[in-house]
């Protein structure tokens, strides 16, 4: 049994990332803050053949994260991928100039707190693993890479989640533990041949089992 723990999963790209990963035989642990809603759309995978399990989190308490990946280690076994993907705040952009210290705190907690959190959790399950398994997947809208004025909070934490994404890639491939990062321009649209999940989904896959790249970036148009 192998297990993809997806942290922040809900109907759009949480749901199709358990597709493409439960269809090569991977148990999913949906992972977000209502028990209700994942347990849900895990009963909706389930009817798919997909096994899957729901688990409460909140990001913003990197307590909550520990003791839940704990939980799923002990319930599913070692996490073989992890993917950090809740969808931010509305209220974590807004222009630069009108954004305080105070506006700051939920998107670093979210961004930054809550990965460190989460790897340091799963590490120790990929690394029992062995070589070329475990990987950490991180997703994150454009302003990750180009900071946007209008979106100040998502921008300077995203960077810091870049920055951490990238630094965790150099030391962790050295163990054969992949870090990648799927950076997505403009928004998620069903339906469009580039930007459906399920499209989204597809490079994920490729991101953990070809193991050859940091970052694939979709770009906004
Ligand atoms: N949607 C877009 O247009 C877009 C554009 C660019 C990039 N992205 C990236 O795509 C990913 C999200 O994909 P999606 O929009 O399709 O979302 P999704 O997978 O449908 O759902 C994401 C889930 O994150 C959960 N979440 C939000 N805040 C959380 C918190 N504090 N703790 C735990 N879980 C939390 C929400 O569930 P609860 O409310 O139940 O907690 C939500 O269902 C993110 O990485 C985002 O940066 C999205």
């Amino acid at each position: 049994m192998t297990t993809i723990a997806i942290i922040g999963a809900g109907s759009g790209l949480g749901a199709a990332v358990a597709r493409r990963f439960g269809v090569e035989g991977f148990t999913v642990a949906l992972i977000a803050r209502h028990q209700g809603r994942v347990d849900a759309l895990a009963a909706e995978l389930l009817a798919e053949g997909i096994s899957a399990h729901g688990f409460v989190a909140d990001v913003r308490d990197p307590a909550s994260i520990t003791r839940t990946l704990e939980q799923v280690a002990e319930t599913l076994g070692p996490i073989e991928v992890l993917q950090y993907s809740p969808l931010p705040q509305k209220d974590f952009m807004r222009p630069v100039l009108e954004t305080t210290p105070a506006d700051l705190v939920g998107p670093i907690e979210f961004s930054i707190y809550g990965p460190v959190a989460a790897v340091h959790q799963v590490l120790p399950g990929m690394r029992f693993l062995g070589a070329n398994r475990g990987t950490i997947l991180f997703v994150n809208g454009g302003s990750a890479v180009t900071p946007g004025r209008n979106v100040t909070g998502t921008s300077i934490a995203f960077a810091g989640q870049a920055a951490y994404a990238q630094l965790l890639n150099e030391a962790l491939g050295e163990e054969g533990i992949q870090v990648s990062q799927l950076i997505i321009g403009g928004r998620i649209i069903a339906g469009d041949p580039e930007k459906d999940p399920s499209a989204l989904a597809e490079h994920l896959w490729n991101l953990h089992s070809r193991r050859d790249r940091f970052r694939h970036q979709i770009s906004a148009d």
